[in-house]
């Protein structure tokens, strides 16, 4: 019995006890169709900070494996990345990592990949409504957890505090847990009186533009007595916080956000901004490159979790998140060497 059967039963009685194992059955099983496998990497887009890391640190892990990737970049538009992942299709890729723009959307591109025996991973995001083969992406109830619970810790027990929501883009399932996990802590709270969502709103694609509308569009309605703008990420925190800048309230309301962006980071240090939460996208972006090599090359697969996501269970791994404020910037995202001292604490 060669090694890699040996191991594959290792991993199967692992799997019986601890987790579930990924395997091709029901597709083709093809063999590699390469010497070296062949990654196809479609993401949604890369002008935003963090997906320019995330696609950095893929590529070096991928290259360190052996791996040729091919990228694609659709620019926020479903209809680009669908021809992306037929053009990957069609350049012959042994495995397909997606960062979909419209989960649902992309349901098609994992039916079309399945049709040449072409197996997907789900990148950050879930892919919906198709039997995605794996889903790899941080524990993102827990963000907008984490998010709520730093407003909620700020709450004296006479206060009555006034928030604005901006959630992320609705075609993103992400945003729709950030809310979710936001909503577990926020309701007790303001079924209780002790908080009031004086406006709320979704920003189109995630943009800082739509973000400041939104802020402006509060400040308008509601004037300047607000207490917290709780962004979702660090792109939408920073759109609110130039509409706050124009109306001279910067600096004094909290702002939340996602991703410790450098400019994030900045505004943290600096106090524009109150926290951000840190998702080692390093972490998250090695291991979808282990995982889409394995896939390349059929090895097996052992996945903690399952994500339901309208279809079938996603066989799932979660990574963990840190809140990160001005106290601990220093211990989290510059420990990690994820941002560098001088460029967060500028002259
Ligand atoms: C990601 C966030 C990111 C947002 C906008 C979400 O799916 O999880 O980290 O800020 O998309 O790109």
């Amino acid at each position: 019995m060669g090694l890699r059967s040996i191991l594959t039963i290792v991993s199967f009685i692992l799997s019986v006890a601890t987790g579930i194992l990924l395997s091709r059955s029901g597709k083709t099983a093809n063999e590699p169709r390469h010497e070296r496998p062949v990654i196809g990497l479609s993401m949604d887009t890369l002008k935003e900070e963090r997906w320019i890391s995330d696609r950095d640190f893929f590529l070096a892990q991928a290259k360190s494996l052996g791996a040729e990737v091919l990228v694609r970049s659709a620019n926020s538009d479903d209809t680009r990345q669908l021809r992306d992942v037929e053009s990957l299709i069609t350049a012959g890729v042994d495995a397909l990592v997606i960062i979909p723009h419209n989960g649902e959307a992309m349901a098609r591109a994992v039916e079309m990949a399945h049709r040449e025996g072409i197996p997907v991973l789900s990148y950050d995001r879930l892919i919906t409504g198709a039997e995605t083969d794996l889903y790899i992406t941080f524990d993102n109830l827990k963000v907008g957890e984490l998010q709520a619970k730093f407003l909620a810790d700020r709450l004296t027990s006479r206060e009555r505090m006034r928030i604005v929501r901006i959630y992320g883009a609705k075609t993103d399932n992400n945003a729709r847990l950030f809310k979710q996990g936001q909503d577990q802590v926020l309701q007790p709270l303001i079924d209780a009186g002790k908080m009031e969502v004086i406006f709320e709103d979704w920003a189109e694609d995630w943009k800082p533009e739509n973000a400041k509308k939104i802020m402006n569009a509060a400040i308008t309605k509601a004037g300047p007595q607000i207490d917290a703008v709780l962004a979702s990420n660090d792109g939408t925190a920073g759109g609110a916080i130039q509409a706050l800048l124009e109306e001279g309230l910067s600096g004094k309301i909290l702002v939340t956000g996602q991703d410790a962006d450098l400019a994030a980071c900045q505004r943290i240090a600096a106090g524009s901004q109150s926290m951000t939460i840190y998702k080692p996208v390093k972490q998250l972006a090695t291991a979808a490159a282990d995982l889409a090599y394995k896939l390349a090359t059929q090895r097996p697969i052992l996945a903690k979790h399952e994500t339901p996501n309208g279809k079938h269970p996603v066989p799932s791994v979660w990574l963990d998140v840190t809140t990160v404020t001005q106290d601990n910037l220093r211990a989290t995202v510059i420990a990690d060497g994820f941002r560098k001292e001088e460029d967060v604490f500028r002259k």
